[in-house]
């Protein structure tokens, strides 16, 4: 598999540096292609649908469109950055969450497929667009995940119309005409083995046989990438497999068949991307403790503050030297702001550029300007040649929203 790190290691990233600056995040186009060709063949025959959530980078989304994916939109803009990208309606589904009546209207309007998760959205659906067709979200109690914020079934989450209230759901269509024809669940985000997803899978397969209209399966994304070295992969053939296996015997006992459907995010995006920093402070606290203080935060990369993740580190400009226990910082006002804790680096000095890798997913989709440290530009390595794909934010930029 392609990693980043090959890149980094040709020194090729300097120029970008020169020319662009830090912080920069650099993202590399062949990786993102090998990750959706990697996919595309383990789940052969199935429709995948990519959540730009994880990264709605126009550019990026269409790599991602040209290697035959339609798009899992979460929202109104979300199905419109996918129209906007030439995908046809058809390849788009809408997760609802909370819909308003307007983002119903939107996503009606503009003939993708629904996805319900509640009983309230179904009601609504049903009064707004009686005798149609529609997709209901299931919780069926089982999850995976490496973080309690992305475990996504279960009683304690908000998602999905929950088994013991979907004969409730059925019954709330079939008084409006409304046939329910798929069936979707995402059980949680970032996990590593098979077993759980075709577990739930299997879940989904049963729960299924009380709805004789549903003609589509959607198991969800949440396919996760090692971010830690000591991480094994994720083998997605073996989990297609798995899949077949499954639907293959279901056949064989019920006679139906399903078209089936997956939503990956950050499996296609998370490891083409690092943000490249400065390190423009080094400071060696009362206890020993050593910060190092870096030109980008956590209104760049949250995921190490919100949810205590692991993203790797190197030290372009000084991998060789000895090694020391170190916090990686930004540079924002805030106690919370740190990229690592307690990690074992080459000592770095003020001028380094490191790289915060994996970043690809769930970064800048989830960046802000705190502190009026602007979201970074991002260049798009491809092959032999780059381009930006998004610009240095300005002060003007951000002024221009409040009309001074
Ligand atoms: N489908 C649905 C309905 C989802 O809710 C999600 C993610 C996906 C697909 C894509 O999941 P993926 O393949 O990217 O794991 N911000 C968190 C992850 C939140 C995931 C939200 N839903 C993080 O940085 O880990």
């Amino acid at each position: 598999m392609r990693v980043l790190d090959d890149y980094l290691a040709t020194g090729a990233w300097r120029d970008l540096v020169r020319e662009y600056e830090t912080p920069l995040v650099i993202v590399d186009a062949a990786i993102i292609r090998e990750r959706a060709r990697a996919l595309r063949r383990a789940f052969a025959g199935a429709k995948l649908f990519y959540a730009p959530k994880a990264n709605y980078n126009p550019h990026i989304v269409r790599l991602i469109v040209e290697e035959g994916f339609g798009i899992d939109a979460v929202s109104p803009m979300e199905i419109r950055l996918g129209t906007t990208l030439g995908v046809e309606p058809k390849h788009i589904v809408y997760v609802e969450n909370a819909m308003s009546p307007a983002d119903m209207g939107y996503a009606i309007a503009e003939g993708v497929r629904m996805v319900l998760g509640s009983l309230g959205a179904v009601q609504r659906y049903c009064v707004a667009k009686p005798n149609s067709e529609v997709s209901l979200r299931v919780n069926g109690d089982i999850g995976a995940s490496s973080h309690h914020y992305t475990f996504t079934a279960g009683p304690k989450t908000k998602f999905g119309i929950h088994v013991t209230q979907l004969a409730d759901a059925r019954a709330i269509c079939a008084a409006h005409g409304v046939k329910i024809t798929g069936l979707q669940q995402h059980i949680g985000s970032n996990w590593l083995d098979p077993e759980p997803f075709v577990a739930a899978a299997e879940a989904l397969v049963v729960i299924a046989k009380a709805f004789p209209d549903v003609t589509m399966l959607d198991f969800g994304g949440g396919f996760g990438i090692p971010y830690r070295l000591e991480d094994h992969r994720l083998d997605v053939d073996a989990l297609g497999e798995g899949i077949r296996h499954l639907l293959r015997s279901h056949k064989t006992h019920s006679g139906r068949d399903y078209e089936i459907g997956f939503e990956p995010g950050r499996y296609l995006v998370a490891e083409s991307s690092a943000i490249l920093t400065t390190v423009h402070d080094r400071k060696i606290g009362s206890t020993g403790r050593v910060f190092i203080g870096t030109d980008t935060g956590f209104n760049h990369l949250i995921r190490p503050a919100l949810y205590n993740s692991y993203h790797r580190i190197l030290n372009l400009t000084g991998a060789d030297r000895e090694t020391e226990r170190v916090d990686v910082c930004g540079n924002l006002c805030e106690e919370s702001d740190y990229l690592a804790r307690d990690r074992i680096l080459p000592s770095a000095k003020e001028g380094d550029v490191l790289a915060i890798m994996d970043s690809g997913a769930y970064g800048l989709a989830q960046a802000g300007d705190y502190n009026l440290r602007l979201i970074p530009p991002e260049v798009l390595v491809d092959g032999d040649s780059h381009r930006l794909i998004r610009k240095r934010r300005t002060f003007n930029d951000v002024m221009a929203q409040f009309d001074v």
